[in-house]
């Protein structure tokens, strides 16, 4: 690390973690004096035994909830629009978001909405529309029931054009949860392919986060443990899950969000466009290009990736049996090997190498990425 500029990191709100701290939330919303949240869901998560018991139980407290499901598994500008009105119409104080990344997305981008009405794209922070959210939002709070995301901890919210199915970035400190209880009971009965998915949505957040160029000491120890914790649970939490991997699980992929404050990198670049073009699953599309991405990698970053394979515990600390190991975990939580096997054909390459150079992570990369690199690591991956 060079000490020649000043650097900010940001760390993130209060965070009740452990099993059974979302029964916390009644008296939370009480003690706040709030007793009208509008609870954004999706409409799988809102059918689910432990969503009904939480809505009952807010009820029973004579909080009077509304609960907005109706939303895109990539989210969309028009979810975020139908949410808002939900909020206006039935008068709210409040929003909760409650589910993976994409509920809580939605959620996020309805607190941004709520008090700045011009076009939500006109606060998209590639163009610098942060500085746009200037006026107060409603109270926001995070329960994550994936773990993958960490979207309960961000600032942002990816939602996507109707038309173009483009990702846009809504960002700003004001979008940050109040509070997040972060519960692993609720992630109990996750579904196999979910949990593998998701998890190595958050494996790739530690590791890109590590491995990013900006120079961030405290993003780094939370990324390596991230990683640390991933590789003990990850297995288990798919085939055989109990509470610790699940709650291991669910720590590190909110530790990935932190750590990815300092930046994604090449990965998360070749996997935004299989969802834009695809409606690939996120997670989804970064397990199966994470081992090809972090190949790319190692060349000039053997010193890190020797960090990462201490880390993981390898008999080997390079940045080939890191490699190695990715493909091996995939295998072991049925995460397919090639590209093609999640509907990627030849005629999409260039397509999806124009998507990945235009996207918004790579430039984080430790190392640049081209559009021939794009197109070489999509043709390796098929
Ligand atoms: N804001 C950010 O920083 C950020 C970062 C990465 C990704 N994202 C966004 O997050 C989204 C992906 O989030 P995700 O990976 O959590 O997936 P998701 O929100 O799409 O959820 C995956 C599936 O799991 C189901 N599910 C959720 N909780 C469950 C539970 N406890 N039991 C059973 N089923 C459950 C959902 O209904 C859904 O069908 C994408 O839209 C992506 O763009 C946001
Ligand atoms: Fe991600």
């Amino acid at each position: 690390m060079t000490f020649d500029k000043i650097y900010q990191y940001n760390f993130p709100t209060i965070i009740r973690f452990g099993p059974g701290s979302s029964n916390e939330l009644g008296d939370y919303l009480k003690k706040n004096n709030l007793s009208r949240p509008l609870i954004v869901t999706d409409s799988n998560v809102s059918q689910l035994d432990f969503f009904k018991a939480f809505t009952r139980n807010l009820q029973e407290r004579k909080i009077s909830i509304e609960v907005f499901d109706k939303i895109h598994k990539n989210p969309l500008k028009s979810d975020v629009y139908n949410g808002t009105d939900i909020f206006d119409q039935t008068n709210r104080d409040s929003v909760i978001g409650i589910g993976g990344g994409a509920a809580l997305d939605v959620a996020r981008a309805v607190v941004l909405r709520v008090n700045h009405r011009e076009d939500l794209f006109k606060y998209d922070d590639l163009i610098g529309g942060d500085v746009f959210v200037t006026n107060e939002v409603p109270h926001f709070i995070t329960i994550p029931t994936t773990a993958g995301t960490g979207s309960e901890v961000g600032r942002s919210a990816i939602i996507a054009d109707d038309e173009t199915h483009q990702k846009k970035i809504l960002f700003s400190p004001k979008l940050l949860a109040k509070i997040v209880f972060a519960d692993p009971i609720l992630t109990m009965e996750l579904p196999p392919f979910i949990t593998a998915a998701t998890g190595m949505d958050a494996m790739t957040h530690n590791m890109e986060a590590f491995l990013a160029k900006m120079p961030h000491p405290l993003c780094e120890g939370i990324a390596l443990e991230g990683i640390s914790l991933i590789n003990q649970s990850l297995e288990r939490a798919v085939n055989k899950p109990d509470l610790e991997s699940r709650g291991q699980m669910l720590i590190a992929s909110l530790m990935g969000a932190v750590a990815f404050q300092k930046g994604l990198g090449v990965v998360h670049s070749l996997a935004h466009p299989l969802s834009s073009l695809l409606d690939t699953h996120h997670g989804l599309a970064n397990a199966v290009n994470i081992p090809y991405g972090m190949e790319f990698n190692i060349e000039g970053f053997e010193h890190k990736f020797k960090r990462i394979a201490r880390t993981m515990e390898l008999k080997e600390e390079t940045g080939e049996a890191v490699v190695r190991h990715l493909f091996e975990l995939n295998a072991k939580i049925n995460i397919p090997h090639k590209l093609r096997d999640i509907g990627v054909k030849n005629e999409h390459i260039e397509t999806l190498a124009d998507l990945a150079i235009a996207d918004f992570a790579h430039p984080n990369n430790p190392k640049p990425v081209s559009r021939e690199d794009f197109k070489q690591l999509y043709s390796k991956a098929l």
